[in-house]
This record gives C-alpha cells, sequence and structure tokens, in this order.
C-alpha cells in the first residue's frame, strides 16, 4: 500500500487536535514515514453532532466494528476515554492484528501490563506517549533517553486542569469553580473532572512514570493521594505571604530499594523551578545515577499539543511497520525483580 490507514476513536480535544495535524503536517509526516497516512474512519458516539473541525471524505461512525472489523486500517488510534469500551476496542483492535496509540492513562494504568502482553502476543503496537505529559515526550525521555542510568526520583507536576485552576487563584484570585470551569471549556479537564480535582489523573500518571522509572509494577493501589478540591483562596493566599506557592506535585521514588508514590498539594518556595510552572504546563524532575538532574517542560494538556505525543507514537508504529518489527520495540517497563513491589 502506499498510504497508511488511521481508524480513530473519538473527536473530541485530542482526536481533533490529531485530525488537525495529519491535514496541516501531511508533508512532514510523508517526509519522516515515506507514505501517505491517511484517517479513514473515525468513531463518535453522536454523527449528527456539529463539530468546528472539517474531516472531508473521511467516514464518521458510532459504530466500532466499522473500524475495529475494516482490514484496510492498519493502526486505531484511541482517544474517546473511560476504561471499560476504550478496553474491548482495543482488545479486539490487537487480535485483530492492529496496531494501537492511546492517550489513555486511566486504562494504561489500571490495565497497561496485561494490555502491552497481549500486544506482544499478537505482533503488534501498543504505545502511548499522550497518557502522560501531554505534549511532552516524557515516556521515551525515561524508557529511551534515561534508559542507562539508574534513576531515583521522579517528581513534578503531571495534571494540567488542577496546575490551571491553581495559577488562576494564586495569580488573578478566580474562585476554584470559575478556574475549573474556564478549564473545562479548554478542553484540559476530564470528562468527569473529579479525577483531575481530586488527584486521580496525576496519580494514574505517576503509576506510569514509576513503572518505567524504576522497572517494577506499580499499581494505583500503591499510589496516595489528595488532591485539591479542599484547597480555599485564602490557603493560597497565606501561602503567598510567606513566599510560597501551591501545587499538585506527584512524587515517585526509590527508597531502600522499594518504590514509594505519592500525589498531594505541596507549597513550594516561589523561588523552586516547579513553582514558576503555570497553567496548563506540566514539568517533570528526573534524578538519576549518571545523569543527575533533569527536568521535562511544556504544555501538559490541551488538542494540538497531545496530538503531537499522539503522532509521535503513529510515527514509531509505521516506522517500525517499515522495518517489520512491531510488537518488540513496545514503550513498556521490563520489570526487575530485584526491586521489591511497593506492596512488599
Ligand atoms: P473528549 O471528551 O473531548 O472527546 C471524546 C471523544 O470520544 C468524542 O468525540 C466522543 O464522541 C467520543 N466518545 C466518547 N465515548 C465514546 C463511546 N463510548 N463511543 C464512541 N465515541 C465515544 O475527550 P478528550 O479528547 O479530552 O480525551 C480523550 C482521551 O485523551 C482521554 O483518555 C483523556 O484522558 C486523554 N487525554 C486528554 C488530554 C486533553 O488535553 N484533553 C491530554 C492527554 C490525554 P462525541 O464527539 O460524539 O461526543
Ligand atoms: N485532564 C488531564 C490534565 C489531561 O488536565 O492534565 C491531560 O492528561
Amino acid at each position: 500500500k502506499s498510504y497508511v490507514s488511521i481508524g480513530l476513536l473519538g473527536l473530541g480535544t485530542v482526536g481533533s487536535g490529531v485530525v488537525q495535524l495529519i491535514q496541516n503536517h501531511q508533508e512532514e509526516l510523508q517526509h519522516q514515514v515515506g507514505c501517505e497516512v491517511r484517517v479513514k474512519s473515525i468513531l463518535v458516539r453522536n454523527t449528527d453532532k456539529e463539530r468546528d473541525i472539517q474531516i472531508g471524505q473521511t467516514f464518521l461512525t458510532s459504530n466500532p466494528d466499522d473500524i475495529l472489523q475494516d482490514p484496510d486500517i492498519d493502526l486505531v488510534v484511541e482517544v474517546i476515554g473511560g476504561i471499560e469500551e476504550a478496553r474491548e476496542h482495543m482488545i479486539k483492535a490487537i487480535q485483530s492484528g492492529k496496531h494501537v496509540v492511546t492517550a489513555n492513562k486511566d486504562l494504561i494504568a489500571l490495565h497497561g501490563p496485561e494490555l502491552l502482553e497481549a500486544a506482544a502476543q499478537n505482533q503488534v503496537d501498543l504505545f502511548y506517549e499522550a497518557s502522560v505529559g501531554g505534549g511532552i515526550p516524557i515516556l521515551r525521555g525515561l524508557s529511551e533517553g534515561l534508559v542507562s542510568d539508574r534513576l531515583k526520583k521522579v517528581m513534578g507536576i503531571v495534571n494540567g486542569t488542577t496546575n490551571y485552576i491553581l495559577t488562576k487563584m494564586d495569580e488573578e484570585g478566580q474562585s476554584y469553580e470559575a478556574a475549573l470551569k474556564k478549564a473545562q471549556e479548554l478542553g484540559f479537564a476530564e470528562a468527569d473532572p473529579t479525577a483531575d480535582v481530586e488527584g486521580l489523573d496525576a496519580a494514574r500518571k505517576m503509576a506510569i512514570l514509576a513503572r518505567l522509572a524504576f522497572s517494577t509494577n506499580v499499581s494505583l493501589d500503591d499510589v496516595e493521594v489528595e488532591g485539591i478540591s479542599n484547597l480555599s483562596l485564602q490557603d493560597l493566599h497565606y501561602g503567598q505571604k510567606l513566599g510560597y506557592t501551591m501545587k499538585l506535585i506527584g512524587i515517585a521514588q526509590l527508597d531502600d530499594q522499594k518504590v514509594e508514590v505519592s500525589v498531594q498539594p505541596t507549597f513550594l518556595a516561589t523561588s523552586h523551578p516547579l513553582a514558576s510552572v503555570k497553567n496548563e504546563y506540566n514539568a517533570i524532575y528526573v534524578k538519576g545515577e549518571a545523569v543527575g538532574e533533569t527536568m521535562f517542560y511544556g504544555p501538559g494538556a490541551g488538542s494540538l499539543p497531545t496530538a503531537t505525543a499522539v503522532m509521535a507514537d503513529v510515527v514509531a508504529v509505521i516506522r517500525n511497520m517499515r522495518l517489520g518489527v512491531n510488537g518488540k520495540t513496545v514503550v513498556a517497563p521490563r520489570f526487575k525483580s530485584v526491586l521489591k513491589s511497593p506492596q512488599e
């Protein structure tokens, strides 16, 4: 075939960004992968909904089988979110020999190891760069860039919605409710923003990061979580007067061969590098034995930034197709037995 055919599950904030990026950067993509990259069909809940995005001849459907059973589709990009339906679609795609790219941290945090196993068994790729840090290439940073190091600590701001809310409360005195509403309008928040404000989204991302950084199977139950929903403007203003900024901070670190992972609101001195990370931006500090200290910074949510992470995975899949190595270069933690799991 002179093209690669994508079946896109979801045309919301991230899905629209993916369509736009493929339309607007087709030349760059073709140059990188040596063939046309087409979105053949898109799954949505409601095919009659008015949409801002132009999709040309692309087929819009509410029947997942139109994509999952289409032999012409090589690659499924899952950006519908949620757990059960997304998981069923993903398994079906994998079993039909289709590669999968997802932005779904809920699913990867809960079922990542078994899905990756299924992908390897079926010799297909399953990549999930967009699940953590939006447009920041943090998963490849850990699993490729820093792969030779012994990492000690991963810490940072990994939820755009809460960082946006805290920035607006801290700097503009906006109410929690008004700032959350704006974050939802901008497409940063999850369909149910409880996951953002109660710290669960950050916990899921920290579990994914910890697995990659420490090659041990961290489950969500191992992550201690506290969100920001109980913080008041007054709390933030007291902190400000004393020279502190409130941030929702995730930490994963090795302590006596055990991995400890937590997410909690934390006052940082205003001079701290993470204190200057504003709005929906994320930053992840990584400390390694050999590399020392590194920091990954960028937009942690939003349509086009997240779409760049999705497309990085799509390009990786297509390059693997060319080399015939799909299913062999997974962005997956290789769990070691030398580390104790957090339950031990
Ligand atoms: P949206 O709510 O904006 O879009 C979801 C899309 O999926 C919509 O087009 C919707 O259809 C469709 N959809 C949802 N459920 C179903 C279903 N059961 N069957 C068919 N279609 C369905 O979500 P986002 O784009 O914001 O998020 C998608 C995923 O990406 C989530 O996993 C999220 O966590 C992740 N993510 C989001 C980021 C962001 O900045 N928003 C950043 C990084 C990751 P319809 O349009 O008809 O309603
Ligand atoms: N709701 C998420 C956030 C989207 O605000 O960070 C990006 O994963």
